[in-house]
């Protein structure tokens, strides 16, 4: 192991995983001193009616949900941050309680920074860093098992003005709990359970060779990877049965999520980030396309790197040569992108993923100013950008 001169780590909050884990909500609002909570969720996650689930937990109890804000649209916005800001002010609460994906966790970050910084408008605070003020408590209840915001000092909000995809980081933006209980991913659909399941494992390999990464961070990473490589598969075909899949998927987030959340991301994000923001390609299912291309481009750089993450991903050490077992890496990461095509019919091309050869150049013009370049090992120019694009288009 190559040990890094100098390096950080930092996970403020508590982590609470576990079959019934639900259930311990309203005794952890209340160890937190708080009393009246603001449920943020969206429309798909009350259809599947898991917001029944944390209702029933609260029955009886001496802390209260005031109100259910079911509006976090897809990639979050600042509008809908500033609008559920007045909706928390107004109903007298002291604590957030998010429940959904990475759009809804984000709506209640994005909130938090309006209401603790005493702003009127989210858009003031973007940044690194930016945030002097303690934010609210905030319990995060990830129900998508893909983006780790549940463990993350960062929330990504979609600017509506600038049609761009913000990036909000400070440490204060870390959750106060994260409550992991596999009742809520058992009804993802196929397809979402893919493309979040590849944003983790986009984020645990991303982290695991760039520029930040740690020994901490690497054993994450290489935690999350096992733990994708054995479920996310059978979360995707079965899971709506299958609970240890599900619970095992929701800790691969997590753990991947720590791993990002202190090493960060690189070119894969940074495009993925992009492609958001020009075609609405969701999340993951960008990430998922990119992920074996961006691997490709770093070859150069971290070879021994990539290497070292085939055993986590099933594959035994057999190469003498690290370029030749990154290669297996790569192509574990493609078959896995295939298994799941074939099982959902999840893109395995930009172009079945709504993005069209005439975004390319607004995609890479976004890219370049995405600040998960800067911890990416190798340099990425516009042309770069370009190049990786088309192959994976
Ligand atoms: N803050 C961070 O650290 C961080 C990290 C990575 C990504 N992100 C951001 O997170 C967002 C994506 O989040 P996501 O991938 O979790 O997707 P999402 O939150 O947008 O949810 C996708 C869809 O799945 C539905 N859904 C969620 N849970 C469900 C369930 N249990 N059953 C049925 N349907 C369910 C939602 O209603 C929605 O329609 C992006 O904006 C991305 O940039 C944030
Ligand atoms: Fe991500």
């Amino acid at each position: 192991m190559d040990m890094p001169n100098y390096y950080q780590h930092f996970v403020p909050g508590r982590i609470v995983s576990g079959y019934g884990a639900l259930e311990k909500i309203p005794s952890l609002v209340e160890r937190l001193g708080c009393r009246t909570a603001m449920v943020v969720t969206d429309k798909g996650v009350v259809a599947a009616g898991l917001i029944k689930h944390i209702e029933e937990a609260f029955r009886g109890k001496a802390s209260t949900i005031a109100h259910v804000f079911d509006e976090a649209p897809p990639d979050s916005s600042n509008l809908a941050a500033n609008k559920l800001a007045d909706l928390f002010r107004q109903y007298g609460c002291d604590i957030f309680l998010a429940v959904g994906g990475g759009s809804a966790l984000d709506t209640a970050k994005g909130a938090n920074i309006v209401l603790s910084q005493g702003t009127d408008d989210l858009l003031k605070m973007q940044g690194a860093e930016n945030l002097e003020a303690d934010l609210l408590p905030t319990i995060a209840v990830p129900t998508t098992g893909g983006t780790g915001s549940e463990v993350t000092r960062a929330a990504v909000i979609y600017n509506e003005e600038k049609k761009v995809k913000m990036l909000f980081s400070a440490d204060k933006l870390y959750p106060t709990v994260a409550v992991l209980d596999p009742r809520m991913s058992a009804t993802v659909p196929p397809k979402i359970t893919a493309a979040t399941g590849l944003d983790a494992l986009t984020h645990a390999m991303e982290a695991f060779i760039n520029l930040q990464k740690n020994p901490l961070e690497d054993a994450y990473a290489k935690a999350a990877i096992e733990l994708i490589a054995k479920y996310l598969v059978r979360a995707t075909k079965e899971g709506a049965v299958d609970r240890e899949a599900r619970y095992g998927m929701a800790n691969a987030a997590l753990f991947a999520g720590i791993a990002f959340s202190n090493s960060m991301v690189g070119i894969v994000h940074a495009l993925a980030h992009a492609c958001g923001a020009v075609c609405h390609v969701p999340h993951g299912v960008a990430n998922g396309i990119l992920l074996p291309w961006g691997l490709e481009y770093n070859l150069p750089r971290v070879a021994p790197q990539i290497a070292e993450l085939s055993q986590p991903l099933g594959a035994a050490m057999t190469c003498p040569d690290p370029l030749d077992q990154a290669r297996v890496t790569i192509r574990l990461v493609r078959d896995l992108g295939s298994r799941l095509n074939e099982i959902c019919g999840l893109p395995i091309r930009l172009r079945d993923a709504g993005v069209t050869e005439d975004k390319l150049a607004s995609v890479v013009s976004v890219a370049v100013n995405d600040g998960c370049l800067m911890y990416n090992p190798l340099d990425v120019t516009r042309d770069d950008a370009l190049k990786v694009l088309r192959k994976a288009f």
